[in-house]
């Protein structure tokens, strides 16, 4: 397969950064992300199997994979994990919203993946995935985190990843976890494209969410909010989001608006190709951007979960 310009840059920045642990650091300038996420990660080895980058997802499995195996009577005697390590794999040890359940389904997802794309033999990982397994199955009704790290509860995001996950290694609880999922009633927030993406709710079903996505959380040059009250860093548009929407248009089959996503995310990238977490063009609340500024710096840049998502999408087209 041949691939375009585009995509092998975005590759060519997330192998770059790849630890040699396999860890893949959410943005390797910016000090608060100096480390790896369940869930940036998942995605970010899922497009690169894509790509056939198959070491690199490996790795990253493998660091995923020697993390859980690590913390096994942890895990059995019911113990919550982080979703958040440093490069080697330890707790990072802040008070920053930690429990997060998303990460671990989309890691199983991505792993299960990959052995049906490239028939690899993932015998390797079967510990850590059935451990994973158990982990979701035992916690999976109790609040956590959202996507954003921010508020706790039952997510339809996070469910719709943990079932995902579950059903693509054939849990029986993955139909339970489905019948929970329940987007219409949550704020709208643009972590539930995942819902549409996956396929935990119907098109039809998904429909009145995605009309209050368009309507609220798209900005006028094309790009994607978080939700409406976003304060992080102003509240900007987010490439990561409006590559989820461009894949759920490119799922229904509207590739125009699909490519049009992928074209607002190519207008981003800087001299070197980065692609950043948020574009502060459109903020929603311009008031709150340099209180950020002030606290931690500039934004993430390059972000690699941003350079994963533009790959999927970019593949899809
Ligand atoms: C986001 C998370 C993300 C993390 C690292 C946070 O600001 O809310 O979704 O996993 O950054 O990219």
């Amino acid at each position: 397969m041949q691939f375009d310009e585009f995509i092998e840059n975005s590759v060519s920045i997330i192998l770059k950064y790849q630890e040699s642990s396999g860890a893949y650091p959410a943005c390797p300038y910016f000090p608060n992300y100096q480390y790896s996420w369940f869930r940036d990660g998942s995605f970010i080895a899922d497009s690169m199997s894509r790509v056939n980058q198959i070491e690199s997802a490996e790795k990253f499995f493998k660091w995923c994979s020697d993390i859980i195996v690590k913390r096994k009577d942890n895990i059995l005697s019911g113990e919550l994990l982080d979703a958040r390590y440093t490069y080697d794999g330890n707790e990072v040890g802040n008070d920053w919203g930690n429990f997060q359940l998303d990460g671990f389904g989309t890691f199983l997802c991505a792993l299960k993946a990959h052995e049906n794309r490239h028939n690899r033999s993932i015998e390797q990982y079967r510990e850590a995935s059935g451990l994973v397994q158990f982990y979701l199955a035992k916690h999976w009704q109790e609040p956590c985190f959202d996507w954003w790290e921010e508020s706790k509860g039952i997510h339809a995001a996070t469910l719709t990843c943990i079932h995902a996950g579950l059903e693509s290694f054939k849990h029986p609880d993955a139909a339970k976890v489905k019948m929970a999922i329940k987007p219409d009633a949550e704020r709208t927030d643009a972590s539930l494209l995942i819902c549409g993406i996956l396929g935990s709710v119907t098109e039809d079903e998904f429909s009145s969410i995605l009309l209050e996505i368009e309507e609220k959380l798209v900005s006028k040059d094309g790009g994607v909010y978080r939700y409406t009250k976003d304060t992080y860093y102003g509240g900007g548009e987010w490439p990561v989001l409006a590559a989820m929407l461009g894949l759920y248009y490119s799922k229904i089959g509207r590739t125009d608006e699909a490519r049009q996503k992928l074209d607002w995310i190519k207008s981003l990238a800087n001299n070197d190709g980065w692609l950043p977490e948020q574009s502060n063009a459109n903020m929603l609340h311009p008031g709150e951007y340099f209180q950020w500024i002030d606290k931690w710096g500039k934004s993430a840049n390059p972000l690699l979960w941003s350079h994963a998502m533009a790959i999927s999408l970019a593949l899809d087209i």
